[in-house]
């Protein structure tokens, strides 16, 4: 059974919790005293969904299910989890998190999605306020991983490690803070380019659109990469940090910056702040926007995972646990006859000029299927082993459309010790039409030594006992075809 969730507030951060804890498979229990908060949840789950279809072909759970409820204690009744994500007023805070708290199992750990209010403060009338901490996270908070994990003076230092080890089951990165800190380690540091980037426009020095590009196409895009220290330590070149401190460390005493002196924030600039802003959205509305934006960090974050390194690390971590849990990657699942490793839906960026799905996306949905066979047979992908595909012959049958759910087949025809000779058959949900095929021979190949070599004895054994379950199982029409006009 799905594990159930609380969440208090669904603005933009409690919108994007119920998303991520929805597409992990959690059940969610949401409270907002706003009239519209599942028309909002659902259309942030959305943008989460669209996502998620484009961040990953990891198996997700069955989504979970929301209940939007009329009270705090009602969505905390009976949870294994709460997350609060309230408008930042600590007096309001308070109340939720203690009626929270009062609602909740003794265990349930209970966390704030506060910017910057100290957790000593938040707790300060709960009930068993050593299962609280701050989970601090970043929009959008279905896609960002990093989430900040800051206790208070009575929280129990199990309380953030529990709270990190459901975090990591989400995707997400926690960061455990060493101590309470005002602000946490990320909106210091936000904080200080922030205050800033609106001297800067308040003294006329770059318009809003102008510190943007002085970011993007700078210090922005290496910041995802190698953040600010790493970054210096190469910039010192061989000689490191404390050559780089030597050259730029006296700049630090020049009066540069405007430290803590914050801009006052009269008519005239806010008057300023949004007419530049509204001009930088060019007429885009707030959901182009976003999709903008998670659209090119799905990219960042996939182009990150080529070289394994910071968010994309972080991924490929959360891919591999999500196929370790998915029912077929446990290797224990039936051997039907004919196997049905894999579903999917199409996308709306999957379609074409003709309205439906572009054919490279067939060879997508067949090339899943063969990573589901391999997974179901025992195989550890990215381990030293693998099956690579080394011929295809795929017929193209009927269209896909966007949104229609698809599932796919595999019967094996033929297997050595080095050779899988497998049919994949595409098909629609619901009217169960035939769709495509593929016919596909696989080479077991010892990846490290890259040769082709016999597929170790379990493997072996798996295969045989599919073979033995499909062999009487009448030849597809289409195997063995070749291309011709007559
Ligand atoms: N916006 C960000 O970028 C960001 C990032 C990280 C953390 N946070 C933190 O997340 C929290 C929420 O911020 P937000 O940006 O989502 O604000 P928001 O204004 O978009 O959403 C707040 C939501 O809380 C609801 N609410 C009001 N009173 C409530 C109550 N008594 N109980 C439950 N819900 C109530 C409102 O109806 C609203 O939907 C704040 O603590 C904020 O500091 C915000």
């Amino acid at each position: 059974m799905a594990e159930t969730v609380g969440l208090l507030g669904c603005g933009v951060i409690g919108g994007g919790w119920a998303a991520r804890f929805l597409l992990h498979g959690f059940d969610v229990r949401l409270y907002d005293p706003a009239s519209d908060a599942e028309g909002l949840a659902g259309e942030v789950l959305e943008n989460a969904r669209r996502a998620y279809r484009r961040l990953t072909l990891a198996p997700l759970p069955a989504e979970g299910s929301l209940t939007v409820v009329a009270s705090a204690e009602e969505a905390a009744a009976g949870v294994a989890f709460v997350q609060e994500s309230a408008p930042e007023r600590e007096e309001l805070k308070r109340e939720l998190l203690a009626a929270a708290s009062r609602a909740a199992g003794p265990d349930v750990v209970i966390a704030s999605s506060t910017s910057g209010l100290l957790p000593s403060h938040l707790q300060a009338d709960m009930e068993r306020p050593e299962r609280f901490t701050v989970g601090h996270p970043f929009n959008p908070v279905y896609l960002l991983p990093l989430v900040e994990v800051c206790g208070g003076e009575r929280t129990a230092p199990e309380t953030l490690e529990r709270a990190a080890a459901l975090y990591r089951r989400l995707g997400m990165r926690p960061l455990v803070l060493r101590r309470e800190v005002d602000a946490f380690v990320a909106d210091r540091l936000l904080e200080a380019l922030w205050r800033e980037a609106l001297w800067l426009v308040a003294d006329d020095v770059a318009t809003v659109a102008e510190v943007d590009d002085a970011i993007r196409f700078g210090a922005g895009l290496r910041w995802a990469v190698m953040g600010t220290f790493l970054t210096y330590r190469i910039a010192g070149g061989t000689a490191g940090m404390r050559h780089f401190m030597e050259q730029f460390g006296p700049a630090l005493a020049l009066p540069w910056t405007r430290l803590t002196d914050v801009p006052e924030l009269t008519e005239e600039l806010l008057d300023r702040l949004v007419a530049q802003s509204d001009e930088q959205a060019g007429g885009r509305s707030l959901r182009e926007l976003e999709r903008l934006r998670d659209d090119c960090l799905v990219s960042v974050m996939q182009a990150l995972r080529t070289h394994d390194f910071g968010a994309g690390a972080v991924l490929a971590e959360h891919e591999r646990a999500l196929f370790a849990a998915a029912p077929d990657g446990s290797g224990a699942a039936a051997d039907e006859a004919p196997l049905r490793l894999h579903t999917a839906v199409v996308a709306p960026e999957w379609i074409d000029y003709n309205g439906h799905a572009h054919e490279s996306r067939y060879l997508q949905v067949f090339g899943d299927t063969t990573d589901a066979l391999l997974r179901h047979i025992g195989l550890d992908l990215g381990g030293g082993s693998s099956y690579y595909t080394v011929e295809t012959h795929l017929s193209h049958l009927g269209q896909a459309r966007a949104e229609e759910r698809l599932h796919t087949t595999t019967q094996l025809l033929g297997h050595d010790e080095k050779r899988l000779h497998v049919f994949h058959s595409l098909y629609r949900a619901g009217d169960e039409a035939l769709l495509a095929t593929a016919e596909q021979m696989l080479l077991h190949v010892d990846t490290r030594a890259e040769r082709v070599a016999p597929a170790a004895p379990e493997l072996l054994a798996r295969v045989e006992r599919i073979a033995a379950a499909h062999a009487d199982l009448p030849r597809p029409d289409r195997a063995g075809r070749a291309i011709g006009t007559r």
